[in-house]
């Protein structure tokens, strides 16, 4: 059903986020500002080895300290269960043991016990007066992954097409080479945190979740009751870049507490905590052989790739998802395989899996470029494909070419000239480089819910979370434009598992998969609205079909009426005296579907400028260029913003970013903001983003892909590519060092 024949309108693109100045103002409520009367304090106890058992637990000094209400452990937590594994899109998570559920150690910082105390300093106290004895093992947090030690069901071949071995002995350009990538930890602003209450029959969560749904059915399982006894909720998130993707060991520590004290428990993870105990982008290790002719047509393409995980868990990379989307090769192949370490489980890491491939497949493509003295971003024009290879189906929608046009033009690509450190500015020298990337475009499953109120308002709800990406702001915009509404009428209900079920913030597909959701629901509402209508007496519509209805501006109109005339929707109501009228949609998972007809991408190509001073070894980056095919862009705002923070982030994957396990305890040493570091504003580059709009149909009504992993995608071998460029090194183990570029 057609809500108005102007639909779908020009998107105005440009309305602020509309939580904004809920933020600024302090006004906005995170997990953990929520304070509930009677509220306690848990603070974990951490094992201080990395490999073990636990031998005795004496908390019987912790137990008598002022303010302590309980020191709880393996024998005390009380039953908790494991959440059956992963089926589908349900019961995700990547630590998949119930906290203290054994005495075994597998990883440093894991949680022993926990104390909980009238307040947050007596309970920090009473964590640390607990004593823990262990019986310590050789633990193996080793960043040398090798092949041999790739647990089973690994290696897998993700994709394998032609016979890439014999093209690659027959070819005579050949490229073979290893690029690693260190542990990087998530570190948003917000902690992650769990503030939990029981009533006797139900929980409520305040979680710092990019899933509320999700969390609860984990919940539900783990702490062995129904679903429909916990609400979680997440209103507002200080970002998760992945690591909030999945519930955590410490949600489950707060909610068993909730339910033993029958008060409510605020557990916040410390810094140093967030380092251990809530995921991490994996060590990976690649190794990339290209084989090519001289006049750089690729003739085969091979990724080999490891990363570690932790003891017991499976967390597994998939850095091959972009590689047969990207080249036009006949004899491709990737495998993958995951190595133990004792280390906490890892996780999904902003871009997971295809960010790390493109790096190791980009940075060998531009090795190539050097190697037979091609332009890299000719070498990209030589090898552009008509298909996605790896899948062997069209592209619902690539424009990359497009996007390497653009970029280049922008980023004056024409005056590179190709000898290192041949290029200077102000005494610098620079160095350009390029990348391309790639990120996959799905759609969860997803329901929401839309209702006309007899106030003139409207309301839209979903429990789906606004993780900083803009959803608030983009439902509100697309509503107003729909059924053109100011944004002052237009409520946007979020982050609530009691709300129609939303899915993950996650794959940056948000946005993708809500639309054909809360489009059903408006057009359902708008059903019952025209229903109503009809039965209102004395009135034109009096008796009308629903078919014969339109809406526009807040109006009900008759589609064969004159213009002008219709009646404001809440004076239906008002006269049929109905407070509001609701509808529910849903839009189907495309992850998943056994039957593809299109690969779903969205593409970007990246230049990045830096400018070197070998005197004093200084290396920075200070510019790069991203220029996106993500389908219709639906508000700049918050769009351009997400390039921009990834961008931030890739010159932290590429400069900065890096946890170290200490060799002798196998702890992560620098587990603070001072010595990881992480991008500040006097890092960040001059950043320039431009939107190639082609609207992808395939993936929904408004033709809008994901967006916010793909900012990241070719940042950081754009930025290696651009220092051999400077320097002629070529660093394959990220982060860049100042000591690699030494002498050069
Ligand atoms: Mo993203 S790593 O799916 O939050």
């Amino acid at each position: 059903m057609t809500t108005n024949d102007t639909f779908p309108p020009k998107l105005s693109g440009d309305l602020p986020r509309i939580d904004g100045p809920l933020k600024v103002s302090g006004v906005a409520k995170y997990s953990s500002d929520h304070n509930l009367p009677g509220m306690l304090y848990a603070v974990p106890v951490c094992a201080t080895i990395a490999s073990g058992v636990i031998t005795a637990l004496d908390t019987a000094e912790a137990e008598c300290m002022p303010g302590v209400q309980a020191i709880y452990h393996r024998q005390n937590i009380g039953k908790l269960f494991r959440a059956p594994a992963t089926f589908g899109m349900r019961y995700l998570l990547d630590e998949h043991r119930p906290v203290f559920e054994d005495d075994v150690i597998r990883y440093y910082g894991q949680y022993v016990a926990a104390a909980v105390a009238l307040s947050y300093e007596q309970a920090v106290a009473a964590a640390a007066a607990v004593k823990v004895s262990y019986k310590a093992e050789t633990h193996n947090v080793s960043d040398e992954l090798k092949p041999e030690e790739i647990t089973a069901p690994h290696p897998r071949i993700d994709v394998s097409i032609g016979d890439p071995d014999a093209a690659f002995a027959a070819a005579l350009i050949t490229i073979d080479q290893l690029y690693k990538m260190p542990v990087e930890t998530h570190n948003p602003i917000e902690l992650h945190a769990s503030v939990a209450s029981f009533d006797g029959e139900s929980f409520t969560l305040f979680e710092t979740t990019q899933g509320v749904v999700n969390h609860r059915d984990v919940l539900a399982q783990m702490l062995g009751v129904l679903p429909e006894n916990i609400r979680v909720i997440s209103r507002f998130l200080g970002s998760g870049f992945g690591g909030k993707l999945w519930p955590w060991t410490h949600s489950l520590i707060a909610a068993s507490a909730a339910r033993n004290l029958k008060r409510p428990v605020k557990l916040v993870v410390s810094r140093a905590m967030m380092f251990q105990n809530v995921g991490h982008r994996p060590r990976i290790v690649q190794r990339v052989r290209l084989g090519a002719t001289k006049e750089g047509k690729l003739l085969s393409l091979m990724q080999d790739s490891l990363n570690h995980t932790s003891m017991l868990d499976d967390y597994f990379e998939g850095c091959s998802e972009a590689t047969g989307c990207s080249y036009n090769v006949a004899n491709l192949r990737a495998t993958s395989g995951i190595v133990r370490r004792n280390v906490g489980s890892s996780t999904s890491m902003r871009g997971p899996g295809a960010i790390p491939g493109i790096y190791a497949v980009e940075s060998a493509m531009d090795e190539l470029a050097a190697l037979l003295n091609i332009d890299p971003v000719e070498l990209r024009r030589i090898n552009e494909p008509a298909q996605d290879m790896g899948l062997n189906l069209p592209f619902s929608s690539r424009h990359f070419i497009e996007c390497v046009d653009a970029g280049a033009k922008k980023f004056g690509w024409e005056k590179r000239t190709p000898q290192i450190g041949s290029m200077k500015k102000d005494g610098l020298i620079l160095g350009w480089g390029f990348a391309g990337g790639s990120w996959i475009a799905e759609r969860w499953s997803a329901e929401a819910s839309f209702d006309f109120r007899d106030d003139g308002s409207v309301r839209v709800s979903c429990a789906v979370q606004d993780i900083g990406g803009g959803t608030y702001t983009v439902l509100a915009q697309i509503i107003s434009e729909k059924l053109g509404l100011p944004y002052d009428k237009i409520d946007v209900v979020l982050g609530d598992s009691a709300l129609a079920a939303g899915p993950v913030s996650g794959g940056s597909w948000t946005t993708a998969s809500i639309i054909p959701a809360v489009f059903h629901a408006i057009d359902e509402a708008l059903k019952l609205l025209y229903h109503t209508a009809s039965g209102v007496l004395g009135t034109a519509m009096t008796g009308q079909k629903i078919e014969n209805f339109s809406f526009a501006k807040g109006s009900v109109q008759l589609k064969n009426a004159a213009s002008g005339g219709g009646i404001a929707f809440e004076d239906i109501l008002q006269k049929s005296n109905i407070r509001f009228l609701s509808g529910t949609g849903s839009g189907k998972a495309t992850l998943g579907m056994p039957k593809r007809a299109y690969s779903t991408h969205s593409f970007c190509a990246q230049f990045a400028e830096v400018t070197w001073q070998p005197e004093i070894a200084r290396l920075r980056v200070s510019r790069v260029v991203s220029a996106m095919d993500a389908g219709s862009i639906i508000n700049k705002v918050p769009a351009r913003n997400q390039i921009e923070g990834a961008v931030v982030m890739g010159v932290g994957m590429a400069l900065l970013e890096e946890t170290i396990y200490n060799p002798r305890f196998g702890n992560p040493i620098n587990n603070n903001l001072a010595d990881y570091m992480v991008v500040t504003n006097a890092d960040a580059p001059k950043i320039e983003v431009i939107f190639v709009e082609h609207p992808d149909l395939v993936l929904n009504e408004l033709g809008a892909r994901g967006l916010g992993e793909l900012g990241l995608a070719g940042v950081a071998p754009a930025i290696t590519a651009a220092v051999y460029h400077a320097t002629g090194v070529r660093v394959r183990d990220l982060p860049i060092r100042i000591e690699d570029l030494m002498g050069s």
